[in-house]
C-alpha cells in the first residue's frame, strides 16, 4: 500500500538536483543535470516524481512521439522499493499518455532486469524483441503496451488502481 505521505507531481528544473543524485545511485550510466533539463525543456515529454514530504521517492518519464509513448525512466529510491511507488508512477505516466492520445507505450529494459519487466507486465507490456549491446555490456527487451486507450486496457488500470489503494 502507498504510505499516506506519498505524493505524486510533475518534474520541475528545481527537481533536478535530487533527481540526478538518485540517478547516479540507480544507474551505472546515469544522465547528467544537463540532459533532464534538455528533457524538461521538450513539451512532448512528460516527467513525473513521487515524494515524501518534500523527500524524492523516485521519478519516471515518457516521450510521446506520434501514437507512441516510449517510457525513458523510472527510478524508486531503494529505501521506498516494492511499496508501490513505482506503479503509483507507472499508472500516472499512463494516464498522461492517454490524455495525450498515445495509443501504444514502449520502452526498453536491460534483460536482466526481471523486476522492473514484471512491473510493466502488470502494464500489459509484452517483450517483442532484443537489441544488442543497447546497454554497454547488454542487451536490452524491447516491451510493448497496444491500444492503451481500448476498454480492456481501461480495465487492466483499474485493477491496478484498486491494488493501489487497497
Ligand atoms: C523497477 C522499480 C522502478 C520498481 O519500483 P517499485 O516502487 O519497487 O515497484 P512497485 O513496488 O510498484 O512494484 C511493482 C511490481 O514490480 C515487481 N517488483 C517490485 N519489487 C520487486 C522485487 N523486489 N522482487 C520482485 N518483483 C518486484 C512486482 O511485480 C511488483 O508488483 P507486486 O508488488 O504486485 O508484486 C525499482 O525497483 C527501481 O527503481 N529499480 C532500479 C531502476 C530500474 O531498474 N528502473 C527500470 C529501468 S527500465
Amino acid at each position: 500500500m502507498v504510505r499516506v505521505g506519498l505524493t505524486f507531481r510533475s518534474m520541475t528544473v528545481d527537481d533536478i538536483p535530487a533527481v540526478t543524485t538518485l540517478e547516479r545511485a540507480t544507474y551505472p550510466t546515469p544522465w547528467s543535470e544537463q540532459v533532464f533539463l534538455d528533457e524538461l525543456g521538450q513539451a512532448n515529454r512528460i516527467y513525473l516524481i513521487a515524494e515524501d514530504e518534500g523527500v524524492l521517492a523516485g521519478y519516471a518519464g515518457l516521450m510521446l512521439v506520434g501514437e507512441e509513448a516510449h517510457v525513458t525512466t523510472v527510478a524508486v529510491h531503494d529505501a521506498w522499493r516494492g511499496r508501490k511507488v513505482g506503479t503509483g508512477l507507472m499508472i500516472r505516466l499512463v494516464d498522461g499518455a492517454i490524455h495525450s492520445g498515445a495509443l501504444h507505450l514502449t520502452l526498453e529494459v536491460r534483460a536482466s532486469n526481471v523486476i522492473a519487466q514484471d512491473l510493466y507486465r502488470r502494464f500489459g507490456m509484452a517483450p517483442v524483441g532484443l537489441r544488442k549491446n543497447y546497454y554497454q555490456n547488454e542487451d536490452a527487451l524491447i516491451m510493448w503496451a497496444h491500444d492503451i486507450g481500448s476498454a480492456e486496457y481501461s480495465e487492466r488500470l483499474a485493477t491496478i488502481r484498486e491494488g493501489l489503494s487497497a
